[in-house]
């Protein structure tokens, strides 16, 4: 029998995968970890908050629901997240939130990485018990598998203390006077990493230091990981002022092509890296949606348009709008679909962030034969 649970990079063909819901979806909460703003709103303006209407729940669910059926007709086993009331608070010892969010971006929480399963610490408190609506579905690829692991990264307090509030008043200037300080709303002193922020190529994980994941977050990775003979490589993309998730800033698609982000190039000399292993950074046009014109509740960036999914190195899942890419990806062999997605963008996300491939075919190999690499230990 092969393996239950089995993902080694983000693009070998697809067989089973998470696509998320909007079922129960709320607004996010405002916290120290995070400010949402609606687009083009007076400053002061309040996010709403509790649970989002059935109309924007409904739109983003056909829009899901679309996905899952181009990925079935590809022959993908598709799975959904277990129903959650996102609209309960959260109460620790620590900190008290009024609402949840959302199981729209699996990709944000859960990680596959080979035959093992990493539950992210995530960041933000609206987030914290967002690995519930996956559990039912690891519980049955761990009973189903022996060989599949599981492991749940160290809960961050997520207290005050955590947080550097004052960053999101810093004015321009100083974030950009800031920018290779890579130090953001969240402060080093305890273990922090959104699953979102790693781009998995088999042997090596990149990982890129933002707002939802530190420096201590890395750290754990690597002593988790570098034991079973990964490496961990930081990367850092200065000009993003608000970095969070890598997959609208650095995309890889089959071995030797990555998508890059023309707004936030590789901090200086990390590009070596990738040019001496024979990988191809090729830009993306400019997307069909300025940020202003991005939807109203929506707290990402234009870049959503980057956003693929890899249902094999051959076979992309694109946005309907986004013809500029869809050409490209087209001059570049890959087949495209194409399907609307926009109504999911209010729920952080598109198409690989609304996903969590657990089954890929395909073992881990060296993509940086290349490189030098200091191991911990
Ligand atoms: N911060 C990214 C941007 O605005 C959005 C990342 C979304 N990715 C995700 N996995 N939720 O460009």
């Amino acid at each position: 029998m092969s393996e239950v649970v089995n993902s080694w990079n983000e693009w070998d063909p697809l067989e089973e995968i998470i696509v998320g819901s909007a079922d129960g979806a709320n607004f996010e909460p405002t916290e120290p970890g995070n400010r949402p703003q609606i687009r083009n709103a007076a400053p002061g303006t309040p996010f709403p908050t509790g649970p989002k209407s059935a109309e924007q729940v409904d739109r983003a669910n056909e829009e899901l629901a679309g996905l899952a059926e181009v990925l079935r007709s590809q022959g993908v086993r598709v799975r959904r997240p277990a129903p959650h009331d996102f609209s309960q608070p959260v109460r620790t010892p620590d900190f008290e939130v009024a609402n949840q969010y959302c199981a729209v971006c699996p990709r944000d929480v859960m990680i596959t990485v080979g035959n093992e399963i990493i539950e992210a610490t995530m960041s933000r408190r609206g987030r914290y018990f967002e690995f519930e609506p996956y559990r039912e579905l690891v519980y049955e690829y761990w009973n189903a598998d022996p060989r599949v692991g599981w492991t749940t990264a160290p809960k961050p307090s997520m207290a005050n203390k955590m947080y550097r509030e004052g960053f999101w008043d810093w004015p321009l200037a100083e974030r950009h006077a800031r920018m290779h300080e890579f130090e953001f709303c969240i402060t080093q002193d305890e273990v922090v990493f959104d699953a979102a922020d790693i781009s998995r190529f088999g042997r090596d994980l990149i990982v890129q230091e933002s707002m939802t994941t530190n420096r201590a977050g890395i750290h754990w990775l690597r002593r988790h990981l570098e034991p079973k003979g990964f490496r961990i490589r930081p990367v850092h993309f200065p000009l993003d002022f608000f970095p969070s998730h890598i997959d609208c800033t650095f995309v890889p698609l089959r071995p030797g092509l990555i998508l890059t982000n023309p707004d936030r190039p590789l901090r200086e000399g990390e590009e070596k890296l990738f040019l001496a292993n024979d990988w191809e950074l090729v830009d993306v046009p400019e997307p069909t949606t300025g940020n202003d014109d991005m939807p109203e509740y929506c707290q990402s960036s234009k870049w959503l348009s980057m956003n693929v999914l890899s249902i094999g190195p051959n076979k992309v899942v694109c946005e309907e709008r986004e013809k500029p890419l869809q050409d490209l990806l087209a001059k570049l062999d890959f087949e495209v679909f194409t399907i609307p997605f926009r109504h999911v963008f209010e729920y952080g996300g598109s198409l690989h962030c609304a996903t969590w491939d657990v089954r890929r075919t395909g073992t881990r190999e060296d993509y940086f034969p290349n490189s030098d690499y200091q191991p911990l230990v």
